[in-house]
């Protein structure tokens, strides 16, 4: 059984001082919850600082970028190795919004799941299409062309794959208020898992899948009720305890009930 996966991505929000004030409320309000795998991937700045104020709480720290190379001359950038020293597990790769502000394409996303898989983190790596796309009915050539663009490599082998975490994030539903229909979303997870399936056999069915896009506390269960969905990617939900708290809750009594 895959583990169920809540994974809050900050984006540029919040300072050192606001992730500790977070920090002092928000493991007690999930107090009650167990069985889910919880990450919240902050600003690098305060990454360091959020691993300590994790330690004895169940939550786990994930970075919103990084580099693929080691160390080196790249201004700017933050490589595997230091995110790995400081205890990070997980990292966002080829999120829309580095895709379309930053220049990413399916290059760089190879290389940096490459990195992370190499350098023992947890990808979770981002894929979607855009309105346009959606509306000539390109969607499943563009999650292809992404999926196989960045897992270009011949067999990463068993243990890298099951590590891998996909978040299907259609780009019109980002920060927009109307997330994918749960159907629509299951179906894409389906057609997601389907081209695992086709490289890895049945490895495909360990890997956990999740949806982003303006998921809150009232819709999350939309999707995660569904068996091709394993938990969701979280933007604006994540930055309330209360509303991250209660989206989480919402999936610990559904899984209960
Ligand atoms: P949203 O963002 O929940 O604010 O729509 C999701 C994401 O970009 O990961």
């Amino acid at each position: 059984m895959r583990k169920k996966l809540i994974v809050a991505n900050w984006k540029m929000h919040k300072t050192l001082a606001e992730t500790e004030k977070f920090m002092q409320r928000f493991p007690n309000e999930i107090e009650e919850v167990s069985g889910i795998e919880i990450v919240i991937c902050a600003p690098f700045i305060s990454l360091g600082r959020l691993v300590d104020l994790m330690r004895g709480t169940p939550l786990n720290p994930g970075a919103q970028n990084m580099h693929w190379q080691k160390e080196g001359a790249y201004t700017g950038e933050i490589s595997p190795l230091m995110l790995k020293e400081i205890g990070v597990k997980y990292v966002i790769i080829g999120h829309s919004e580095r895709r379309k502000y930053f220049g990413e394409n399916d290059v760089i996303i190879n290389k940096k799941t490459t990195a992370a898989l190499n350098n023992g983190l947890i990808p979770i790596l981002c894929l979607g299409e855009n309105l346009e796309e959606r509306r000539s009915k390109k969607t499943e050539k563009v999650l292809k062309e992404q999926l196989y663009g960045a897992l270009d490599e011949a067999d990463p082998g068993e243990e890298k794959l099951q590590r891998i975490v996909l978040a299907y994030e259609p780009v019109w539903a980002i920060g927009t208020g109307t997330p994918a229909g749960g159907d629509e979303a299951a179906d894409v997870a389906g057609y997601l898992r389907s081209l695992l399936n086709r490289k890895w056999g049945a490895l495909s069915e360990k890997v956990r899948i999740l949806y982003g896009g303006s998921v809150n506390e009232d819709n999350i269960t939309q999707f995660t009720g569904k068996k091709d969905i394993d938990g969701a990617l979280v933007g604006g939900s994540s930055l309330k305890e209360s509303s991250f708290a209660g989206l989480i809750k919402a999936v610990f009594y559904e899984g209960r009930s």
